[in-house]
C-alpha cells in the first residue's frame, strides 16, 4: 500500500517536473519558416501601424522597448526574454519573428486569429526598431 502510494506520488511529481521543463525548452522554428522574408517594405505608415499593434498586443508583456518588463509580467511564467538585444536580433530572422507571432508559445498567445498577415509583418518591422545594440 505504502509502496504503491509512493510510486503514484513519484509519477505525479515526475509529470509535473516534465511539464515545467517543457515550458523552458528552446523555441524550435522550422528552417523553411526562418527563411521567409518580409514581403512588405517598411515605410512610415507601416512602422506606425506596427507600433500601434505592438502597443496594443505585445507591450503588456514585452514592455515599451522590448526588455520583457511589461506590466503583465508580474503574473506570467516564464518571463518574456529581452527582445532588444543585438543577440536576439542577430539570432532571429524576420521569418522567425513572424512565425513566433503567428503560432505563439504559452504564455504568449497565437496571433494568427487576431492579426492579419500584413499586420504581423508590420509588427515584425516595428520589433526590428527595438534593437538596442
Ligand atoms: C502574455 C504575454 C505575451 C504577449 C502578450 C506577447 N508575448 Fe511574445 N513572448 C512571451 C513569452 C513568455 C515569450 C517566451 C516564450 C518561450 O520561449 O518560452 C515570448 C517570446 C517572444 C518572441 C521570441 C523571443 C526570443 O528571443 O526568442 C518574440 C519575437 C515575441 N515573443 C514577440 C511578440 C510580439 C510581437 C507580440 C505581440 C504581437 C507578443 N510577443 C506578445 C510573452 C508574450
Amino acid at each position: 500500500m505504502h509502496k504503491l502510494m509512493a510510486m503514484a506520488l513519484a509519477m505525479l511529481v515526475g509529470t509535473v517536473l516534465l511539464t515545467a521543463a517543457q515550458d523552458q525548452e528552446p523555441w524550435e522554428v522550422p528552417e523553411e519558416e526562418r527563411a521567409v522574408e518580409n514581403p512588405i517594405a517598411a515605410d512610415d505608415d507601416v512602422l506606425a501601424e506596427g507600433q500601434r499593434l505592438y502597443e496594443r498586443n505585445c507591450r503588456m508583456c514585452h514592455g515599451e522597448t522590448g526588455l520583457g518588463d511589461g506590466p503583465a509580467t508580474a503574473r506570467i511564467k516564464p518571463a518574456p526574454p529581452d527582445m532588444s538585444t543585438a543577440e536576439a536580433h542577430d539570432r532571429m530572422t524576420d521569418g522567425e519573428i513572424f512565425y513566433k507571432i503567428t503560432v505563439g508559445k504559452r504564455p504568449m498567445r497565437e496571433f494568427e486569429s487576431r492579426l492579419s498577415e500584413d499586420e504581423r509583418w508590420s509588427v515584425v518591422h516595428y520589433v526590428r526598431t527595438l534593437r538596442a545594440g
